[in-house]
């Protein structure tokens, strides 16, 4: 209940979701796959990468595991208990799998390079153990299982970016898209089983990034958000030309595509985000004023402790340069609650940090051990779990507060929206987002709007996490 996953990185109503058949394809298939993900945008946008190479080998998708030849579970192991979600899923398949004896399961991502050949052995159903930097191997590894025998590669790689696989958008509203632009984590964050699992960090050849995101434009979509554990240390050269691309350079090669393409990113690091990142953003209209800064901990000691190399003071003047250069910016941010020998008073420093950055949201978890990881290594748990739980319980409650307050500052305003698709809970209201990354729901009765389109919306009220407001003037295509 506490882990409140609800973040567009790990969207909780994404977790576990499966892709629909392609549209529109013409190709019949001589076998179907079925393919769940969890975990984070990163692992949705690899699942994509995946039905693109499936596909060339002549699979075709399908949302009804139980017609499927080959079932894969692209997996999270960002905490515990995202690994319990999929161990419980698997059990599910296990019933399935002896109705249909020839079905072949796979786990892909993050739990199987953690767990590697281990998996076949506590999964006994498991056929296939495939990481994040192998999937090019996966039609070989599938005709292997089809032999009986069991198949795993999970080998990381220094330069595999999958920049030439064009993914697949299976399950997309058609408006906005995720666009990987790099993979693996060099920051040693000793919470995280991030640069175990997917290894070093590289940086996708910029010129193939500008041309997916123009081909996403040319087909209709309308917003991208460039992809990476740390988009803020994207770095490309190319043998073409030896000047190298830096992520405030990329932002702007991708937001001169058209005006009418929104560009976003996640996630930053606050130690990386540079004045020219800044100054990048404002440059452009189309460059969404919504920056994801992770603080994890507002206490230096515990940031110390994390690895995160920077200070509580450093970290505000962080905060306080992006409201200077971009006043109207949106700011969010993750924090864990009950890191390794946290005290009463480095939680308040926690509180206090919140409230100073003033975030429109967070992602707010308690901190579970990670096997590997170097806080597991160096350092005792030994925050007890209620102790945990009420200090996340009072980082969230300080959220809640902190996010009316935001809202409520809102009102009034008018906001250029993204039109997504229908309000989740009427087919009469519209939702999209604001450039601060804010949902937004509104009336369709007032103008003629269509799905990607633009509207201005003024604001009149809000609930918990969404803006409400009336279209005024006229669609902006
Ligand atoms: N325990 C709790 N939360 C974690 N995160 C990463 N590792 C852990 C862990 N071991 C959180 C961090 C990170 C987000 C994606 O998940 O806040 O930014
Ligand atoms: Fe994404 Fe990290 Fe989970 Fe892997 S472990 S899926 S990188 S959040």
């Amino acid at each position: 209940m506490f882990d409140l996953v609800t973040t567009k990185e790990h969207d909780e109503s994404r977790q576990g979701e499966a892709f629909a058949p392609f549209e529109k394809d013409p190709n019949t298939y001589r076998k179907r796959f079925f393919i769940e993900s969890y975990g984070c945008a990163m692992n949705f946008s690899d699942s994509e990468i995946v039905a693109s190479i499936l596909n060339g080998a002549g699979f075709g998708a399908t949302r009804d595991a139980e017609a499927a030849d080959l079932v894969l579970l692209n997996t999270c192991s960002i905490r515990e208990k995202a690994e319990q979600t999929v161990r419980k899923r698997l059990t599910e398949f296990k019933k399935m799998k002896r109705r249909n004896p020839g079905l072949l399961v796979g786990v892909l991502g993050c739990m199987a390079e953690r767990l590697k050949s281990k998996l076949l052995e506590e999964e006994k159903l498991v056929d296939l153990v495939v990481g994040p930097d192998a999937y090019r191997t996966l039609p070989n590894l599938i005709e292997e299982a089809e032999t009986g025998q069991k198949a795993v590669n999970v080998l990381l790689s220094r330069d595999e970016t999958y920049a030439d696989i064009s993914p697949v958008r299976l399950d997309s509203n058609g408006v906005t898209a995720f666009v990987s632009i790099m993979r693996g984590c060099n920051n040693m964050c000793s919470f995280c089983v991030v640069p175990f699992t997917r290894g070093r960090e590289r940086s996708r050849d910029a010129a193939s990034i500008v041309r997916e995101c123009r081909e996403l434009f040319e087909q209709g979509f309308k917003e991208v958000t460039l992809l990476g554990q740390n988009v803020d240390s994207y770095y490309f050269v190319s043998d073409a030309d030896p000047r190298p691309v830096s992520f405030a350079m990329l932002l702007v090669m991708v937001a001169e595509i058209s005006p009418l393409l929104r560009v976003r990113f996640s996630t930053s690091h606050p130690k990386d985000i540079t004045d020219d990142v800044l100054h990048a953003i404002n440059s452009h209209e189309n460059i969404c004023r919504y920056i994801h800064l992770p603080v994890q901990s507002g206490s230096t000691r515990i940031l110390q402790l994390m690895n995160r190399t920077y200070t509580r003071e450093w970290y505000k003047a962080k905060v306080d340069r992006i409201r200077e250069i971009i006043p109207d910016c949106g700011i969010s941010s993750d924090i864990i609650a009950g890191f390794c020998t946290e005290s009463d008073a480095d939680h308040q420093d926690t509180l206090e940090i919140m409230s100073y950055s003033r975030y429109d949201m967070s992602y707010m978890f308690f901190y579970s051990e990670r096997p590997g990881t170097l806080a597991h290594r160096r350092y005792e748990d030994d925050i007890p779990e209620s102790v945990k739980k009420r200090r996340l319980q009072e980082i969230v409650a300080l959220q809640g507060k902190l996010s009316a307050m935001s809202n409520n500052g809102d009102v009034g305003k008018v906001f250029k929206v993204l039109i997504e698709g229908d309000s989740k809970k009427s087919g009469t209201d519209w939702k999209g987002r604001n450039s601060q990354n804010k949902m937004v729901v509104f009336p369709k009765e007032h103008g003629n709007y269509a799905i990607g389109d633009y509207a201005w919306v003024k604001i009149t009220g809000h609930t918990q996490a969404t803006l409400i407001g009336t279209a005024i003037g006229e669609p902006l295509n």
